[in-house]
């Protein structure tokens, strides 16, 4: 049987479009597959500087999976900083990784042009990476398009490790989602944190009316008909809603008498329903932060035994055991 794994970084608490790009999505899977999702801190450390923020999201991360419905007692959720033996694979990757693959890696480009402090994480990154993934014996690794690259890097590492030590390592495979899963932000671009045009429909509600709020529209004014595919609301909306929930909201923007403000409040109302549990859920994991923690250190059990035999089968061919 195929065994999944993935890491989503804790460098912010999910938003929509972490959580219907990637969170839903792989619960989906989680149900037909073994599955193995990790909380990617010690690659967030590459740019988070505050022990407090790192903490807080990391549980946030954790509970937004256990929100979602990724059932534990037949899938892993673990902290990647709880599995230490990924940090001494990675030197051992390290090794056989040419410098040039590395220096030319996209993400590497673009973070050492746009970031001040450029360290050595940050450019080792896509061999923590390779090490998260091979450690556990991966076939299919679910991640967005912008991590391909990093996978392909993971394959000819892992290809190489067995070329020069014998057969070691399984080679996985990237799964893409659809592109039209790209989520749009409150401002038509790609929901991003960096670009601050998230909406956190796992945040309190007054956090949550403001952001939808802030949602960028054109300046019809409320008796306008309206065209419902240009506009971001309606985007939105149409992710979350039922076929007759958009076919009502397009009927509304159609026949005018129905302003941008009406809109907003609909989709808010929309989400307070839609996620109704997994608000509930997340909001009492996070008053509980020691439940979320058994489940990490449950998780981290149960993964230390799968990458302390690949460790052992690595250290072995390396000669060093
Ligand atoms: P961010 O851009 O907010 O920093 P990440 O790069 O940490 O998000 O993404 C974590 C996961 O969420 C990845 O699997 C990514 O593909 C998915 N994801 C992030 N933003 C979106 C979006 N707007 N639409 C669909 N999936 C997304
Ligand atoms: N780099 C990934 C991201 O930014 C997170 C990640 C770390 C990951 N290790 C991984 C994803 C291993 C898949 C497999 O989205």
């Amino acid at each position: 049987m195929s065994r999944i794994l993935t890491g989503i970084q804790s460098s912010g608490v999910p938003h929509l479009g972490n959580i219907l790009g990637a969170i839903i999505p792989a619960v989906e899977l989680s149900k037909k597959f073994e599955s193995f999702f990790f909380i990617a801190d010690l690659h967030a450390i590459t740019t988070v500087r505050d022990a407090d923020t790192l903490k807080k999201n990391t549980l946030a991360t954790a509970a937004a999976w256990l929100a979602f419905g990724l059932d534990t007692s037949t899938n892993i959720l673990y902290r990647q900083s709880d599995v230490p033996q990924v940090t001494e694979l990675m030197w051992y990757l390290n090794c056989i990784t040419p410098y040039p693959m590395l220096a030319n890696a996209h993400s590497f480009k673009d973070k050492s042009n746009r970031l001040s402090d450029v360290n050595a994480g940050l450019f080792t990154y896509p061999v923590l990476m390779a090490a998260d993934i091979i450690l556990y014996d991966a076939n299919i690794v679910p991640v967005g398009k912008d991590q391909l690259q990093h996978l392909e890097i993971t394959r000819d590492i892992a290809r190489s490790f067995n070329h020069i030590f014998g057969e070691t390592f399984i080679i996985p495979e990237a799964k893409t989602q659809d592109s039209h899963m790209i989520i749009p932000g409150t401002d038509g671009k790609k929901m991003s944190k960096s670009y601050n045009n998230y909406i956190n429909i796992l945040g309190p509600e007054k956090m949550l009316k403001k952001q939808i709020m802030s949602i960028v529209t054109d300046s019809k004014g409320l008796e306008d008909s309206k065209e419902p595919n240009s506009c971001h609301i309606f985007q939105l909306y149409k992710l979350i809603g039922s076929d007759e929930e958009v076919q009502d909201l397009k009927n509304n923007y159609i026949n005018g008498g129905f302003g941008y403000g009406h809109a907003k409040n609909e989709l808010f109302k929309l989400i307070l329903s839609k996620y109704k549990k997994p608000r509930s859920k997340f909001d009492e994991l996070m008053k509980n932060p020691q439940k979320i923690e058994n489940e990490l250190q449950q998780g981290s059990e149960k993964a230390k035994e799968v990458a302390n035999s690949v460790l052992k089968k690595v250290k072995t061919n390396l000669g060093l055991m």
